[in-house]
Formats: structure tokens, C-alpha cells, sequence
């Protein structure tokens, strides 16, 4: 893979017309290691988020020793990637045939639930396989409430009555029990996983079975931009959202309980950028070659303000505008879609215009995972990149990335 010192430097360079992914593995193992420095039990990273080999590689390396993994593309990945590593199967939902898969062929012995028909499967593989119950971890996850981008609990996660007694039965089959919560995706509510964690204590108090694991699943949140005219509070830095809640695991009664965390964005998100080609300037709005159904799409879900920057064409003496001053701009993808519009603006400069780069910073998370080839596009041109995102050019203006301890590669 070609290698630069920015992406300023790659575009510069490359002077790409098809969308150019900058890797900074540096910082990958960095948010890894503070990931794992902060949070006092076993990370198992959440391979959906990022699931390339490049990143595998260097988060095996980086010391993760465990991957959450959904799906046999992922238990491929993860154990390619990393052969010693433990794989648990966190997706609530499973096929029998992958469940056979996971215990058979992945020696994996631990997944979650929300229902006593998914137990039923696995009771049957288990039986099948004439596996010993005791070797078997289930996680029952629970529903719980909170303020995130994504809100997943409409989906999955059993209400508290509901999850005793899938507790019970578990437990009445030899097999050992967690409780598990996953309180959606970028967190925007600090106090979610103390909520959680109470709700997991009333459960395990109403089945009155020897809990194994709390499995406190993803969320916790990635850096991206601030939008100036819509002031939100900041969230705190990680090390703070892991105190409040272990004060919280204190408080209810899991101080014993081995803990298990399943982060994906806060670990990728800033390990990635992408360079994108303005291919027109329509007044305030800009055409690029990338989009929704590229690598966008999750600030377009989840209504995510990216950092970005403008690198302008040097080729170009004479341009519209003022550097100075920052505009908002409406963001238009590469496809023919009339859906393919970012729900967020970038502040960029009023000079801006048809042929520039813009490097758009931390989109490491849901974002080559989720590319399609919808009107042939699919981009998939990498390069690495030594320094991060956040470094090198003064901010500029409002595309700033937030800076709450942002640990530096
Ligand atoms: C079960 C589960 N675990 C972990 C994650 C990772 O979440 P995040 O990227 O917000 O840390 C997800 C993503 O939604 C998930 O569904």
C-alpha cells in the first residue's frame, strides 16, 4: 500500500477522480490501546464495524484478544486474522445452520439471545454435537432505554420478566448465564449504561441463577465534528463514560461479575478517512464521488457531522469565493439516487469549488462495511497515512473535530 505523511500529501499527489480510503493504522492501535487500558475487562472488538483484514491485523496485534463476531464471513475474518483469538456470537437472531457452524467447525462457545426459540436451536446443535452444556456460555440480552444515534432496542432484547425466565431455563439446562445489553450506537447520553446496568441487576435479582458475564456490548461514542449552529453537549471523554459506569457495576452489585465490552466505532472510526473529488459546485451545493451508498451512509443514518477538509486544486489560479470564510455546504452523492444527500452539511470554505479534494476524517466506522455497488460505483483504492486526521493544517472553522481526550497516535 502507497504511503504518505497526510492526506493532503495523497491527494496532492495521486490527484485522485475516484474516492482514495487513507488507513492510519498508528492510530487504530492507539484508540485500541485506550480502549483496552480503560476498560477492566474483556474487549472483544465488534468485527461488523470494520471488519477489513487490514484492520484485524493490526487491532490483533494491538493486543485484542477477542472479537464479537455476527456472522461465518466474520468468524472467517476474525480467526484469519487472529487464530488464537476467542470468537463469541453476539447476534441474537441466528440461522441453525451457522449455529452448527460456530460451535462445530469454530469451536465458539459463546453467544446471546432473546428468545426461547433461539435456545431451542441451540440445544439442538449442542445435542447434536453431543457437547457438554457446562462449556456453553448464553448471554440473554435485555432491553434497554437510552439516547443514541442508533437505538437498537426496538429490535432486539428481551424486557426484564421475559429475561428471568429465559435466565431460568438456561440455567435449568446446565448451561452457564450472562446478561448482556447493547444500548445502540453512538452513545449521546452518558447515563445509558448505568441505566442498563440496573436493568440487569433487576434481572438477575428476579431469576436468582448464578450469573457468569455482564456483557455491557458497544456504544460508547466516537469523535466527529460540531456543528455550530445546533450546540449540543459534549459527551465526556471514555475514561469518564467507563467510571460512571463501573460506578454503576459497583453500585448494583456486579463488582464480581467478569465484565465483557463489544466497542466498534470507538476503536475505528478515526483509524480511517476519504478523499473525494468535487465533480460540481452548484451554489451552496457540492456533487462528490462519494455518497450514501458508498462510504456515507451511516452519517446519513445516523446524522453524523463529519470533520472535513478542504484541499484545493493547485492547477486552479482562480477560484470564487473567500478561503477565509466557512460556508455551509448541502452534500450530493456520486449515484443518481435523489436520496443520495448527506443529512449533514460540511463547513467548508466559500471558496471551494469544482475539482477539489476533500478529506473527510473518522468515517472508519460503518463505512467500508456498508459500501454497495449501486450505478457501479465501489470504491476500494487504499492508501496508508502516518499522521492523523486531526493533525498537521490549523482547524478549519467548524469542521473541527470535537477534542475530548483524544488520545494521539
Ligand atoms: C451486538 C452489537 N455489539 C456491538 C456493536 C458495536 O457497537 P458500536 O460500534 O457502537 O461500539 C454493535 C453495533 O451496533 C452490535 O449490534
Amino acid at each position: 500500500m502507497p504511503c504518505f505523511s497526510s492526506g493532503r500529501e495523497a491527494a496532492l499527489e495521486l490527484r485522485p477522480d475516484s474516492p482514495v480510503y487513507c488507513f492510519r493504522p498508528q492510530v487504530l492501535a492507539a484508540d485500541a490501546a485506550a480502549f483496552l487500558s480503560a476498560f477492566p475487562g474483556k474487549t472483544a472488538y465488534a468485527v461488523k464495524t470494520n471488519g477489513e483484514p487490514m484492520v484485524l491485523d493490526v487491532l490483533a496485534r494491538a493486543g485484542i484478544g477477542a472479537f464479537d463476531v455476527a456472522s461465518p464471513a466474520e468468524f472467517a475474518a476474525a480467526r484469519a486474522a487472529a487464530p488464537g483469538a476467542e470468537l463469541l456470537y453476539m447476534h441474537p437472531v441466528k440461522a441453525q445452520s451457522d449455529i452448527r457452524l460456530a460451535l462445530e467447525r469454530y469451536a465458539i462457545r459463546t453467544t446471546v439471545l432473546d428468545h426461547e426459540d433461539e435456545v431451542a436451536k441451540i440445544l439442538r446443535i449442542v445435542r447434536a454435537l453431543d457437547l457438554d452444556p457446562q462449556d456453553l456460555t448464553l448471554f440473554v440480552r435485555i432491553a434497554s432505554r437510552g439516547e443514541a444515534a442508533y437505538e437498537l432496542s426496538k429490535k432486539f432484547g428481551a424486557a426484564p420478566g421475559h429475561a428471568a425466565e429465559l435466565l431460568q431455563r438456561i440455567d435449568a439446562l446446565g448451561i452457564r448465564c450472562g446478561i448482556a445489553f447493547h444500548v445502540g450506537s453512538q452513545v449521546e447520553d452518558a447515563d445509558t449504561y448505568s441505566r442498563a446496568v440496573a436493568v440487569a441487576a433487576e434481572v438477575r435479582d428476579a431469576a436468582g441463577v448464578p450469573v457468569v458475564a455482564l456483557d455491557v456490548g458497544g456504544g460508547f461514542p466516537a469523535t466527529y465534528a460540531r456543528d455550530p449552529r445546533r450546540p449540543a453537549p459534549l459527551m465526556p471523554p471514555l475514561a469518564d463514560i467507563i467510571a460512571g459506569l463501573m460506578a454503576a457495576v459497583e453500585a448494583r452489585g456486579f463488582g464480581a461479575t467478569p465484565l465483557v465490552a463489544e466497542p466498534g466505532r470507538v476503536i475505528v472510526a478515526r483509524a480511517f478517512s476519504v478523499i473525494v473529488r468535487v465533480l460540481l459546485k452548484k451554489g451552496q451545493r457540492l456533487y462528490i464521488n462519494d455518497g450514501v451508498w458508498s462510504s456515507l451512509s451511516d452519517s446519513w443514518t445516523g446524522k453524523i457531522l463529519l470533520p472535513v477538509r478542504h484541499i484545493p486544486d493547485p492547477a486552479r489560479r482562480r477560484r470564487p469565493g473567500r478561503a477565509g470564510r466557512m460556508e455551509p455546504f448541502r452534500i450530493y452523492g456520486a449515484t443518481c439516487d435523489s436520496v443520495d444527500v448527506l443529512s449533514r452539511p460540511f463547513y467548508l470554505p466559500e471558496s471551494v469549488d469544482t475539482g477539489d479534494w476533500i478529506e473527510i476524517g473518522h468515517i472508519g466506522a460503518y463505512s467500508l462495511a456498508l459500501r454497495t455497488r449501486f450505478n457501479g460505483f465501489y470504491p476500494d483504492t487504499f492508501v496508508e497515512v502516518a499522521t492523523p486526521f486531526e493533525a498537521g493544517d490549523a482547524p478549519e472553522g467548524f469542521a473541527e473535530p470535537e477534542r475530548r481526550g483524544v488520545v494521539e497516535a
